[in-house]
């Protein structure tokens, strides 16, 4: 039996994808296998059977990825699977910034008498502006950002991009409308800027005083990636001014209750239909490796693939130091390296030898 364990609640879909070789449990211990949301893996402890982690959703700051690589333990994510709910929170994002829904919506629920004249002698207060023909800037193009640009060019908006890692199929998908530039054309030139990368070192606080300073009077910021690329001290001392509106996807005690703050409770990829997506590519992510020692979608090891040649198949993950003596076997193998760590899929009629080999993380014979 292949034990895969649930850190958070899964989309039941995933039980079309395990078989009855697989237990899918909430509880089960030495599983080969686990399948989370947002869970924090940070003090998690990880037991000795454990190969492969599967992130239903994109962002993997909850995963210690480094400290798994370290481990031979292959971490996977679901580029794209939730892509559309998110673009379609972005628009909501940019639209009720841009006129005052929720604060009439709170309003027209106060009036208790004569509601239709006092709307129409009240609703001045709650006017706004329309997005069409504005400049959105987005920042990131991965697969979310390709969705949201391209929806914003179908808007009407004109829509600047930036994207240090622009890969060839996001360049192939993006609206020739969209205009690829760098930070300081999306600052100069946005109204409204919405943020699409990851959490990394590089990009935590971002969003600070002197990127701020370089925005247009008025810019809307929008955060649907994670709270903490902005500094919202730097944030809140420019809103109302620099800043009109900030939207965030990601609550905490500095954004809550704060005028020209709009807060949502991390509802980005909190639709049925991502959250089945996402479940889904997560565990056939999963089965794949398990099952065939194949990698796709990993962002702490390389991507593999091999068409099965021998009885016998040897998955090792390994420290770069031990790739030239793991290139050197003469088994029919598949090898792939990305930074400090490398993946080989050795097929044969036994499974291979690596004894001498220092730097082996993990070896598993299927
Ligand atoms: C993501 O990273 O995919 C989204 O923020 C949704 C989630 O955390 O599940």
């Amino acid at each position: 039996m292949v034990k895969i364990l649930k850190l958070n609640k899964i989309s039941p879909v995933i039980n079309n994808v395990f078989d009855a070789k697989y237990e899918v449990s909430d509880d089960c211990v030495d599983p080969d296998g686990i399948i989370l949301r947002s869970f924090n893996m940070a003090d998690y402890e990880t037991g000795a059977s454990l190969a492969a982690i599967g992130r239903a959703g994109a962002g993997v700051n909850n995963i210690p990825i480094e400290k798994m690589a370290e481990k031979g333990i292959v971490v996977f994510n679901t580029p794209g699977a939730n892509a559309n709910a998110v673009k379609e929170l972005v628009l909501c994002g940019m639209l009720i910034a841009s006129r005052d829904i929720i604060g009439g919506n709170k309003w027209v629920n106060t009036l208790t008498s004569d509601v239709a004249k006092a709307t129409e002698k009240g609703k001045a207060a709650f006017g706004g502006h329309e997005i069409f023909g504005k400049t959105l800037g987005v920042i990131g193009l991965g697969a979310i950002g390709v969705k949201v640009a391209n929806a914003a060019v179908a808007l009407g908006m004109k829509v600047v991009g930036y994207d240090p890692y622009l890969s060839e199929k996001s360049k192939s998908l993006l609206d020739k409308a969209v205009e690829i530039t760098d930070l300081d054309g999306i600052y100069a030139n946005s109204d409204i800027i919405t943020l699409h990368v990851p959490l990394l070192d590089s990009t935590k606080g971002m969003i600070n005083a002197e990127a701020i300073a370089a925005m247009k009077d008025g810019v809307i910021i929008l955060n649907m990636s994670r709270g903490s690329l902005v500094n919202v001290a730097d944030l809140k001392a420019a809103l109302g001014g620099k800043i009109a509106k900030y939207v965030v996807d990601f609550p905490d005690e500095n954004v809550i209750n704060t005028d020209n703050i709009i807060v949502l409770p991390h509802l980005g990829a909190s639709t049925e239909e991502a959250e089945d997506n996402c479940a889904e590519m997560a565990a056939k992510e999963l089965k794949d490796y398990l099952e065939n020692g194949e990698i796709v979608n990993s962002v702490n090891y390389p991507a593999l693939a091999k068409a099965r040649t021998g009885k016998v198949r040897t998955c090792v993950c390994f420290l770069s130091s031990a790739e030239a003596a793991i290139k050197d076997l003469s088994d029919d193998k598949a090898v792939a390296m990305r930074g400090n760590y490398g993946y080989a899929i050795i097929d044969g009629d036994a499974a291979a030898d690596l004894s001498g080999i220092d730097g082996i993380l993990k070896v598993r014979v299927l």
